[in-house]
């Protein structure tokens, strides 16, 4: 009988600022075979992450870089198709580091979580609002900013995967939301569909001025997404015990020269304020939590979200750009199978 062939990805090169489609290669392997206590897993989806461009830069961060030549890291769902494993049996869905390619091994070390049989949502949601984006929505604004009704909640990237889910948690708790996104079509959105109060375009309006009309009790939380210039201008806006939170900086990860930072710093002490940075990751002990209550408010229709699905696993070096031009519409996820 022939081997199954297994396609993967690979980072082939550092990338110096954007992400270019060259910086990965394509080849293809015989699949693995399962060991004693393994499964061999069939990727169905890959989740494709703003992050991914800091695990491709060497240096000091929260987890380590993807190695040059090593398959490009990525979180996937997959299906299970053999298995010597008395966790998983075939047929069974998987969540886990499966990275970019067809298939890999699940162990009793790899971290990968068998899904639910019986919930009503689609698999992909596993990636999206129940995945990782929405324990990063959910834990980053509830246990990092902290909200309270009547408080004033600015989001940037907004209308992206994790910032549509921050503002409507924001709003369910009954806080002011104002979002700043990328286009017209997005501020749209998050107002008519999401119901938030106030939508800033970044490219066309100035941010400084609109949040000054959207946000006349200044501004109570932040949660951060993009840094730079956008995050100056709202911490010359706080208020006394305002909370910040750092989740992702995407305008700096593409830069090629160190980043100056934010002038208005000195706000934080004149308005005894909390600027933190958060990592999801931290968070996994209580993502049961977190992924019964997004659950509970999705079947409630009080949640909303967007899923932008490209099609096949060759596809992913250059869907993966999308994010950074903001033509993604909601969470990015390649289909692999
Ligand atoms: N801390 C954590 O544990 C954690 C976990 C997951 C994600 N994150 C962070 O959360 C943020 C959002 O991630 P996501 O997965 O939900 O992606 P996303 O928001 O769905 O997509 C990225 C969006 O970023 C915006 N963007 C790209 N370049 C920009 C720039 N130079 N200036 C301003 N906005 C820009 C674009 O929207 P526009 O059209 O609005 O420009 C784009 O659609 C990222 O910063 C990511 O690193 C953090």
């Amino acid at each position: 009988m022939s081997a199954i062939r297994n396609r993967q990805i690979l980072l082939a090169a550092r990338p110096v600022g954007e992400i270019k489609s060259t910086d990965f290669k394509y080849q293809e392997v015989d699949a693995p075979e399962p060991g004693e206590g393994q499964a061999l897993i069939r990727n169905l989806y890959l989740s494709l992450d703003p992050a991914m461009r800091g695990w491709m830069r060497e240096g000091d961060s929260y987890i380590e870089p993807v190695r040059l030549g090593d398959v490009m890291r990525g979180g996937t769902i997959g299906e299970v198709v053999k298995s010597n494993s008395a966790e998983f049996k075939p047929g069974d869905k998987v969540f886990g580091m499966g990275n970019w390619q067809d298939y890999w091994i699940a162990g009793p070390k790899s971290g990968a979580r068998a899904l639910p049989a019986d919930v009503p949502f689609p698999l992909t949601n596993f990636l999206s609002v129940l995945g990782i984006t929405g324990l990063t929505a959910y834990f980053g604004i509830l246990d990092v900013g902290l909200p309270k009704a009547g408080e004033t909640v600015v989001v940037s990237t907004a209308a992206g995967a994790v910032g549509s889910i921050v503002c409507q948690i924001a709003k369910n708790k009954g806080c002011r939301v104002v979002g700043i996104a990328g286009s017209d079509d997005k501020c749209a959105w998050l107002i008519n569909d999401l119901g938030i109060d106030a939508a800033i375009n970044y490219k066309t309006q100035s941010v400084a001025a609109e949040l000054r009309k959207a946000c006349p009790n200044k501004i109570d939380i932040y949660f951060d997404n993009v840094g730079g210039e956008i995050l100056n201008t709202v911490l010359g806006m706080i208020n006394v015990h305002a909370r910040v939170v750092i989740c992702g900086a995407i305008t700096q990860y593409n830069a090629t020269q160190a980043v100056p930072g934010p002038s208005n710093y000195i706000s934080l002490l004149t308005k005894r304020s909390r600027m933190e940075g958060f990592v999801v990751i931290d968070y996994m002990h209580r993502a049961m939590e977190g992924v019964m209550q997004l659950g509970q408010w999705l079947a409630e229709g009080k949640l909303k979200h967007r899923e932008d699905i490209v099609e096949g696993l060759e596809n992913a070096p250059n869907a993966i750009l999308r994010l950074f031009d903001g033509s993604n519409k909601g969470k990015l996820i390649v289909k692999i199978a």
